[in-house]
């Protein structure tokens, strides 16, 4: 069971104020764009006009010593970062370029003898006894009815977007939507992965934020750059700096694709996908309409025409999201003085996404400063989401909630009782300053 992860308490937050911002980015900000929930299970012939029973597998290699399986771009990837890390970063260089001229051409003996040639080990057994190249489907298979002899196999999603294709006309229709629009979705996804590592980057049940954005053909260059541009402009309004991400343009194009990019981040394992951008052209919609034998065009009152609608496709998970945003919030910092050794682990969230975005606490008690924190509990809890902590010192208290990254935490003391003051205390600088209890609220929402 491995690469499959449950979220805490602190995650599901974190993950849920990505989902809502991408969420909101899409279908609020983009007044063409509506999203929708379909199901996971679908009809088993959607894979088939999809694709994917045919195309969805990776190309794999087993070692005959040790049984291990691996994914051959993956065994090959470790290669050239090992040559990298002894500082041959010409010859790992050309290692990629000709394991993608390989992929791209899906020559697999050409693969075998590649790994052959550069004496690639198994992690495992260290032998190079390897099998032939054979392709794996990744798709996990099920069954639907209670009675297994009349049972049909069906596939748990490898991709979300499936469930927005089939439901175009229906959107477009009920929603009276023209083209350009898209259809956004959030949901799980679920993929057989073979090498599945590296915490939540890679999972076997995951989810995915996807948009497919309809459009007419011959549009498909303009919109494809248009995506790409837009989406890297959301990535930066997570406040992650431009030098922490690159295009990274497919040589080897999907099934589906005629352009396609990633946008790749700098994970502390090194640049790589979070999202992907794909000009879809009219394959999903026109398979769909053969293998449904139902109409998939859209007639534009513009030009007078009937036509089935290309497709720009920005697809991100929602997982890698996590991981990139946590990545990039974590930071150790020394705080030793003279005087003594100190130093903390501080999560620094943007405030959109951080799991807690403040804590109430008071310095005792007693003498009623729980009532007065309880009060502000009270104006704050409906606004966003606050934590309530009595126990152990204000110093501990505010350590935790930098680890957890907390950006504003409120201390109430005697003279809160006096004045009505506070002392609120930021994660990033650690500043404090006395504020009116009254404007704790307005504070924090003026960050949102
Ligand atoms: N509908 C297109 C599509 O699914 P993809 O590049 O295969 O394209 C899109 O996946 C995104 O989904 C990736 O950029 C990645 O962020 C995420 N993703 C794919 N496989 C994943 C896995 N096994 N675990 C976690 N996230 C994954």
């Amino acid at each position: 069971m491995s690469a499959v992860y449950d979220y805490g308490q602190w995650g599901v937050e974190l993950k849920r104020n990505i989902r809502d911002y991408w969420w909101n980015s899409m279908t609020r900000m983009h007044e063409n764009i509506v999203g929708i929930d379909a199901a996971i299970f679908m009809h088993p012939t959607t894979w088939k006009a999809s694709g994917h029973v045919d195309n969805f597998s990776d190309p794999m290699i087993d070692n005959k010593d040790s049984k291990k399986r691996y994914r051959v771009d993956h065994l090959i990837e470790a290669y050239a970062d090992q040559l990298e890390k002894d500082g041959q970063k010409a010859e790992a260089e050309k290692v990629i370029a000709d394991m993608d001229s390989l992929l791209a051409a899906s020559d697999y003996d050409g693969l075998k003898k590649f790994i052959e040639n550069n004496k690639i080990k198994c992690a495992v057994s260290g032998t190079c006894n390897w099998t032939d190249v054979r392709q794996f489907n990744l798709m996990f298979s099920t069954q639907l009815g209670s009675v297994s002899e009349d049972a049909s196999e069906i596939y748990l999603r490898p991709e979300t977007a499936q469930g927005i294709f089939v439901n175009f006309l229906n959107v477009q229709k009920t929603g009276r939507m023209k083209i350009p629009f898209g259809i956004a979705q959030v949901g799980k996804a679920f993929r057989n992965e073979i090498v599945a590592r590296q915490f939540v980057f890679r999972m076997r049940e995951f989810e995915q934020m996807e948009m497919q954005f309809f459009i007419r053909p011959g549009t498909q260059k303009e919109w494809y750059e248009y995506w790409k541009e837009e989406r890297m402009k959301w990535h930066l309004s997570l406040g992650i700096p431009a030098e922490r991400y690159r295009f990274h343009d497919h040589v080897k194009l999907a099934h589906y694709a005629d352009a396609a990019c990633d946008i790749e981040y700098d994970f502390p394992i090194g640049f790589k996908e979070v999202e992907g951008i794909h000009s879809r052209t009219d394959f999903d919609l026109k398979n769909h309409q053969e293998f449904s034998r139902k109409k998939m065009q859209y007639f534009d009152t513009e030009i007078n025409q009937n036509y089935i609608p290309y497709v720009i496709e920005t697809s991100i998970g929602l997982d890698r999201s996590v991981l990139m945003v946590l990545s990039e919030a974590y930071n150790e910092e020394d705080l030793s003085t003279e005087e003594r050794k100190d130093s903390r682990v501080v999560l620094m969230f943007p405030v959109k996404l951080a799991p807690i975005k403040l804590a109430v606490l008071p310095l005792t008690k007693k003498d009623g400063l729980p009532e007065l924190a309880r009060e502000l509990m009270d104006i704050c809890k409906p606004k966003f989401k606050c934590f309530y902590e009595e126990k152990d010192t204000i110093g501990k208290r505010y350590r935790r909630m930098d680890a957890i990254g907390t950006p504003f935490c409120v201390t109430i003391d005697h003279q809160t009782k006096e004045d009505g003051t506070v002392t609120i205390r930021h994660r990033d600088t650690m500043l404090q300053e006395r504020i009116p209890m009254s404007e704790v609220s307005k504070l924090v929402e003026s960050h949102l």
